[in-house]
């Protein structure tokens, strides 16, 4: 049974029983703006497609706590431009009255739920792309081609409409992270991007949307991928050659009844393989288990 939150409906009559304003279209969001220049306050932004956890709720939690005391913005838009499956985009979970809920519990500001042709409007929509670049070719980016360009799209024009001082992403999206600190830089957006550490199930599981699609022995599984990150960061701490660390986590996991995609040592910005672990190394992870593909990454210094 979903939680049921008046403030859904907008317009905002229904205020004082709910205070997370809803805007469902430009001209929505753009009537908050005006409303909220006179409070000289900076906007948080959370950027998400829903389906909330308490992965999402932390972000939202990060961004409340800001000594700067923003306004804190959270979207939900399932954005199509980033599925390079159709399937997978018609099966993501739209959960938008318990995520409403949640964000009225957290105590959000305000939340943009546009309908996908606010966003992308047939008639204006020709096909520009945000290219991110070298960083999207491997590991994500090769599973899902088209995937970052769909991301960084949108995200870019999130960004421009909403123009918030502060925008906050999950590390457990290292990939996606590391394209938009990139597109923010050398785009010259002004906007400060806040990495949030991945938030974990109390057995390691990272948290995400599409844990709820695993059966009860792949959920029991699932905490291995994590173990092993965290397994094979001891072991390249302690010196042992990257290569072998690498290929014994591999097969442990493929033992373990996961198709691994990739399990790697990269440097966290360039996102390019490391042979020799440095200080700015992060191991990185994707593997299929069952119909869902999991990934999950954990910073590593010597
Ligand atoms: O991480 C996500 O949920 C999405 O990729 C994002 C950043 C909301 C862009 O659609």
């Amino acid at each position: 049974m979903p939680m049921q939150c008046a403030a859904a409906v907008f317009p905002p009559t229904t205020k004082a029983l709910c205070s997370v304003r809803k805007l469902t279209n430009l001209a929505q969001l753009a009537q908050w703006q005006a409303e909220i220049e006179t409070r000289a306050r900076p906007i948080a932004f959370v950027p998400t497609m829903g389906n909330l956890h308490a992965g999402h709720l932390h972000l939202a939690a990060q961004a409340q706590a800001l000594t700067a005391k923003p306004l804190v913005l959270v979207s939900i838009f399932v954005n199509p431009l980033q599925f390079n499956d159709v399937a997978d985009l018609a099966r993501y979970p739209r959960t938008l009255d318990d995520d409403l809920a949640r964000l009225h519990e957290a105590g959000v500001d305000a939340v943009f739920v546009p309908p996908v042709d606010a966003l992308l409007p047939e008639a204006e929509n020709h096909g520009v792309r945000i290219d991110p670049g070298p960083l999207a070719e491997r590991w994500e980016g090769a599973a899902r081609p088209g995937h970052f360009a769909g991301m960084a799209t949108i995200v870019a024009k999130l960004l421009h409409l909403i123009r918030p001082q502060f925008a906050l992403f999950g590390e457990k999206d290292f990939q996606q992270l590391a394209i938009v600190q990139a597109m923010v830089r050398d785009l010259n957006f002004p906007v400060d991007i806040l990495a949030v550490p991945t938030q974990r199930a109390p057995d390691g599981l990272a948290l995400s949307s599409r844990n709820r699609f695993l059966n009860e022995d792949e959920r029991a599984t699932a905490p291995k991928l994590y173990a092993q990150l965290v397994q094979a960061a001891g072991a390249l701490t302690v010196a042992e050659s990257v290569e072998s660390v690498l290929h014994k986590a591999r097969a442990e996991l493929t033992t373990a009844g996961f198709i691994v995609d990739y399990f790697t040592l990269c440097d966290a910005t360039s996102l390019q393989p490391l042979s020799r672990l440095s200080a700015n190394s992060v191991l990185l992870a994707a593997a299929q288990l069952g119909a869902v593909r999991l990934i999950d990454n954990l910073r590593i210094s010597p």
